[in-house]
């Protein structure tokens, strides 16, 4: 997280890593409780039946993959809600998809596509599931497309982009995804922006020269809420104001409580 004190950042990396062997079981359980509590309020697979509020730690799951809960349903739409977007002109991607609670949020804004990229084929195939029954009549995009690969691999396409990370990954993996990211956004500038939920590495990000900070979110109490917002330089420096005075329009019809 953003305000993380570096040294207990240091501490709880290797065995003590929050998602270690050691810590990361006590670390799950409390999301469990945490994400049911979570449902209870906002009741986001109660009204869409979907199945996307249970955390899911795979047993053979190296420290570098983190483990799959999902954000918060109501900080997605107010992520998604507050940038300045110019509709059917972004596609969305969310590394790490896991069950797809963000790509279906998402599909309530006019995306031009939305891209999930999940290493685990159990959460890829009920994200696959997820899709099929999320039909709001609120829903505003229904170009998914879902890849089981590992996000180090994905290739950006020519379009400009939201990325979306919820804490998906350890230190050194995030390091190369935002050099693929940077390597993009040089070889071809377009608006970009990069949300980071539970920035516990937001440093990488800081040291950007691509990258520039343009929001942020720090609720005291609830860590996993906080998140930052970074546009591309790139972006800006086209001059596209147009694009960025025009705001989506959030669908109260289905936001979360
Ligand atoms: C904290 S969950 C985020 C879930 C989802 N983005 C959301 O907001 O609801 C992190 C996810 O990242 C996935 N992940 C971790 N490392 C990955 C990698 N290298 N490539 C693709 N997915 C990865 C995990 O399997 C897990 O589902």
């Amino acid at each position: 997280m953003a305000a993380m004190n570096p040294l207990l950042t240091k501490v709880f990396r290797g065995p003590l890593d929050l998602n270690g062997p050691v810590i990361g079981r006590l670390f799950y359980l409390f999301e469990y409780a945490r994400a049911y509590v979570e449902e209870r309020h906002e009741a986001f697979d109660a009204r869409f039946g979907t199945d996307t509020s249970a955390p899911v730690f795979e047993h053979h799951q190296k420290t570098s993959v983190h483990f799959y809960v999902p954000t918060t349903a109501s900080v997605i739409y107010e992520i998604i809600g507050s940038l300045p977007l110019t509709p059917n002109k972004f596609t969305f991607i969310d590394m790490g998809s896991g069950k797809g609670r963000a790509l279906l949020v998402a599909s309530e804004f006019p995306f031009t596509k939305i891209v999930g990229v999940e290493l685990s084929s159990y959460l890829h195939h009920v994200a696959e599931e997820n899709i099929k029954r999320y039909k709001p009549s609120s829903q505003q995009c229904a170009a998914f497309e879902l890849h089981c690969m590992d996000a180090l691999d994905y290739a950006y396409g020519e379009e400009p982009f939201v990325l979306f990370l919820f804490d998906p990954f350890g230190r050194e993996i995030l390091e190369k995804i935002i050099a693929n990211l940077e390597a993009t956004l040089r070889a071809r500038p377009r608006e970009a922006y990069v949300v980071y939920v539970y920035p516990q590495y937001d440093d990488l990000f800081q040291n950007s020269s691509v990258l520039r900070r343009v929001r942020e979110a720090s609720p005291k109490w609830q860590p996993w809420n906080q998140y930052v917002v970074y546009a591309a330089s790139a972006g800006t420096a086209t001059g596209d104001q147009g694009a960025a005075d025009t705001q989506l329009p959030v669908t109260a019809a289905s936001k979360a409580a």
